[in-house]
């Protein structure tokens, strides 16, 4: 068994909470992907559809604790039909991604912050938690036998997908006794193909209520905005806005992204935080980003009517999306049934967005100093 279940959110950081590096067993590929296929796969990786040649994988049982870790070649996974996660879909995942630096060397982005939201979105969906500690080893084992894969082109990264299904065979409804903890890893280039994006406020399909898992990074809740998202599609826009389930009313998140906006007195807004919508790191790290050069961030509700009539009068000048996938990605315009709310000409990101962005990912790829020691170098 490893390790101990230690909490950022829960309690501070002690001398006992220092934990051994757990073992891993690297049983690495006899049939690595040729380097010049590597080398043209990178050249220009479409989201989420080149995968490195290894995964991580962890396995929990409520008798042995966290136990076998281990670096495999990627491979399918062998699944019972019972298994519990293909019946009431207990699964959390998280998304992160390992960036070459200008120097060459390779580096994770504020880690051990996905370890804590992954291990409060296990306690929400009832699940085992990871240690931690463990959950960036598993990531850093992964990324050092997979380094050859991380992209060096500008908008390029590998993005990590580390992931955990219960997997007991039992088709009882109750919190399962096994669980599977993987990291998966693919290069990626930019998420949207436009500069600016278009977004479809949904009026009808809410994705999460007060007391529900909007903030845990569950499948479920995903599974749920599918249909908005096909509906945003329909409707020529890239990405779906959902509103408060109560009231359908206020500004909650996009289907994969936090959104902000730039008011005309220099203030940027986002919703706040109040267990509906995901603890975005990228949101974090751009709030402080923001501090540092001066502009205030407010957390508060954000009315959908006040939000097009005041891109109209040029209250709001700018809105962006922003997360580990979308980086900062600038928000030209937002449709629903009545109307359009334009920023700019919908085609030119805004001054604050390019500037925001400028200093967030050159904080991710190691062009400025690291001043919140938000970068975990792993090789
Ligand atoms: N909101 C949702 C629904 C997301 O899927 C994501 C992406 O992970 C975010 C917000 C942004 O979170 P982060 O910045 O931690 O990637
Ligand atoms: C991420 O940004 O990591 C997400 O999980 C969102 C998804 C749109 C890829």
């Amino acid at each position: 068994m490893y390790g101990r279940v230690r909490s950022l959110f829960l309690r501070p950081e002690s001398s006992e909470d220092v934990f051994p590096m757990t073992p891993f067993i690297i049983e690495k590929t006899e049939t690595p992907t040729d380097p010049v296929k590597r080398t043209e796969l990178l050249a220009n990786p479409a989201f989420g559809r080149v995968f490195t040649d290894h995964m991580a994988l962890i396995s929990y049982s409520a008798d042995k604790g966290w136990h076998d870790a281990k670096i495999t070649p990627r491979r399918p996974l062998s699944i019972d039909p019972a298994s519990t996660v293909l019946h009431y879909g207990q699964e959390i995942f998280e998304g992160m991604k390992a960036y070459r630096e200008k120097d060459g060397h390779v580096a994770t982005f504020r880690p051990e912050a996905n370890a804590s939201r992954f291990a409060a979105s296990a306690r929400r969906m009832g699940m085992a938690e990871l240690p931690e500690d463990l959950f960036v080893q598993a990531v850093d084992e992964l990324v050092r036998v997979d380094q050859d894969w991380v992209p060096s082109g500008e908008g390029q990264s590998l993005y990590l997908r580390p992931f955990m299904i219960s997997n007991e065979v039992f088709l009882g409804v109750k919190p399962a006794t096994e669980y599977l903890f993987i990291v998966i890893a693919c290069p990626v280039g930019a998420y949207f193909s436009s500069g600016c994006v278009s977004v479809w406020v949904s009026e009808h399909y809410t994705r999460a209520a007060i007391g529900g898992t909007g903030e845990a990074k569950c499948g479920g809740n995903y599974a749920g905005s599918l249909i908005a998202q096909a509906e945003a599609k329909d409707k020529g826009c890239d990405q779906v806005l959902f509103l408060d389930a109560r009231e359908r009313r206020f500004v909650e998140e996009m289907g994969g992204m936090n959104v902000m906006f730039v008011r005309k007195d220099g203030k940027i807004v986002t919703p706040p935080l109040g267990g509906t919508i995901l603890r975005g790191i990228t949101r974090n790290s751009l709030i402080q980003l923001a501090a540092d050069q001066g502009i205030e961030v407010v957390e508060e509700p954000v009315d959908i009517d006040e939000l097009f009539s005041g891109a109209a009068s040029g209250k709001y000048t700018e809105a962006f999306a922003c997360g580990t996938a979308a980086v900062l990605s600038p928000i030209g315009k937002f449709m629903r049934p009545t109307g359009e709310a334009v920023f700019g000409d919908g085609k030119t990101p805004g001054p604050v967005s390019q500037q925001l962005k400028k200093a967030l990912t050159d904080v991710q790829g190691g062009r400025t100093n690291d001043v919140h020691g938000w970068i975990h170098r792993i090789s």
